[in-house]
C-alpha cells in the first residue's frame, strides 16, 4: 500500500472535482486526488455517466474513487465493479454527505446515526477490495450526537485503512468553524491514520491544524477552488518555513485559461463553457471588478468568445491598469 501520511489531499467536490480540475490540482502539488462521489448503486445498474466520473489524469497520483449508499451488498457489488473496470489506488466510502437527499436514504452522514450498519458497509467492501479502504466522516450528525471517536473506531475493527474526518455535523453543513479538537479526539483513539479536513485555507491553517490535532494528512476543499496555488504554497511553507510564492491576478487568469482549454478538449465547447462559469467564478475573487467580470464571463456563450475575453483580462492585469471597466 501507498504511504497515505505526510499528504496533501485535495477533497472530493460534487460538481468540481472533475478530472480536468483534479489533474490541475496535481500539477500544483496535491498528492492525493478523490473522485466527485459516485453513487453505489448507479454503479450497479451500469449508468454510462456515473461510470465517466471515474476517470483519472496521468498526473494524479494517488487516486480514490469515493462511492455512497447504505446497502452492504450493492456497495460491495460496486467495489467489485470498480476493480474490474477502474485503475485506482483506493476506495472511500461517503459517510458525510449531509444533502437531504442522500440522508432521507440512509447515505452519506445519516450512517453515522446508525454505526452497525456503517460497520457492515466497510466490513464488506473492505472483504473484497483488494485496494485499500477509507472512510470521509463528519464531526457527529448534530450537536446532541457527536460520535466522531467512536464512530470511525467502529470502522477501522470493521476495516477501513484510514479515515478522514470533516470537524463539523451534518446539520451545521459548511457553517460556523470547523472543530479541530474532535480530529484530535478520533486521532487519539485510532490506530489507522487520519486526515484532518475543514477549514484548512493555506501553510499558517495547515500547520495548526497538525499541531492541533497530530493528524497523518491534510485535506483541502473550498480553498482550492479557484486557487490550486494552495498546494504549492503549503508545501513550500513546511519546506522552508515561510511562504515565498505570490499569486497575482493575471497569473489567476493564465491558469484559468489553461484550465478552460482542457475542459473544451475533455468535455466540447458548449459544456465546457457552462461548467467554467462555477469555476471562473472562483477564479476572479479578489480581483478588482470581479462582480463585473463574473456577470460578463456569465454572458458569454461561445468558447472562442471566453478565450479572447480571458486574454484580454490577462493582458490588462498585466499591464496593471485599471481598465477593465472600459471593457464590460
Ligand atoms: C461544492 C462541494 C461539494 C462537495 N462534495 C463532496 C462529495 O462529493 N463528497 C464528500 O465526501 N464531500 C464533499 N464535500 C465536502 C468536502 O469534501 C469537505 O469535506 C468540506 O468542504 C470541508 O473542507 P474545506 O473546509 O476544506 O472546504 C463537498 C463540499 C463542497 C463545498
Amino acid at each position: 500500500m501507498f504511504d497515505i501520511r505526510g499528504k496533501v489531499f485535495l477533497a472530493p467536490m460534487a460538481g468540481f472535482t472533475d478530472k480536468v480540475f483534479r489533474r490541475l490540482c496535481s500539477r500544483f502539488g496535491a498528492d492525493v486526488t478523490v473522485t466527485e462521489m459516485v453513487s453505489s448503486k448507479a454503479l450497479v445498474l451500469g449508468s454510462t455517466k456515473t461510470k465517466e466520473l471515474i476517470s483519472f489524469s496521468q498526473e494524479e497520483k494517488i487516486r480514490g474513487v469515493q462511492i455512497f449508499g447504505s446497502d452492504p451488498e450493492v456497495m460491495a457489488q460496486a467495489a467489485e465493479i470498480l476493480q474490474d473496470e477502474f485503475e485506482y489506488d483506493f476506495i472511500d466510502i461517503n459517510m458525510g454527505c449531509p444533502v437531504p437527499k442522500l440522508v432521507k436514504s440512509g447515505e452519506g452522514c445519516a450512517l453515522m446515526k446508525n454505526p452497525s450498519l456503517a460497520s457492515r458497509i466497510v466490513e464488506r467492501v473492505a472483504k473484497v477490495s483488494r485496494k485499500p479502504v477509507s472512510v470521509k466522516i463528519r464531526k457527529g450528525f448534530d450537536e446532541e450526537s457527536i460520535n466522531a471517536p467512536e464512530f470511525a473506531y467502529i470502522l477501522q475493527e470493521s476495516g477501513a485503512s484510514f479515515v478522514t474526518v470533516h470537524g463539523r455535523t451534518r446539520k451545521q453543513l459548511y457553517s460556523g468553524k470547523a472543530d479541530w479538537e474532535i480530529i484530535r479526539k478520533v486521532k487519539e483513539r485510532l490506530k489507522i491514520p487520519v486526515v484532518a479536513n475543514g477549514d484548512i485555507t493555506d501553510f499558517e491553517s495547515a500547520k495548526r491544524v497538525y499541531e492541533i490535532t497530530g493528524a497523518d494528512s491534510i485535506m483541502i476543499g473550498r480553498a482550492a477552488l479557484g486557487n490550486p496555488w494552495v498546494f504549492l504554497q503549503i508545501k513550500e511553507g513546511f519546506e522552508k518555513g515561510y511562504v515565498e510564492t505570490e499569486v497575482l491576478p493575471h497569473m489567476k487568469i493564465r491558469v484559468a485559461i489553461e484550465f478552460f482549454r482542457q475542459l473544451c478538449i475533455e468535455k466540447g465547447e458548449k459544456m465546457a463553457v457552462l461548467e467554467a462559469r462555477k469555476h471562473l467564478s472562483f477564479f476572479v475573487k479578489g480581483i478588482e471588478n470581479a462582480a463585473k467580470i463574473r456577470d460578463k464571463i456569465n454572458r458569454i456563450d461561445k468558447a472562442t468568445e471566453l478565450l479572447e475575453f480571458l486574454e484580454e483580462l490577462v493582458f490588462s492585469l498585466e499591464k496593471k491598469e485599471s481598465f477593465v471597466d472600459n471593457m464590460l
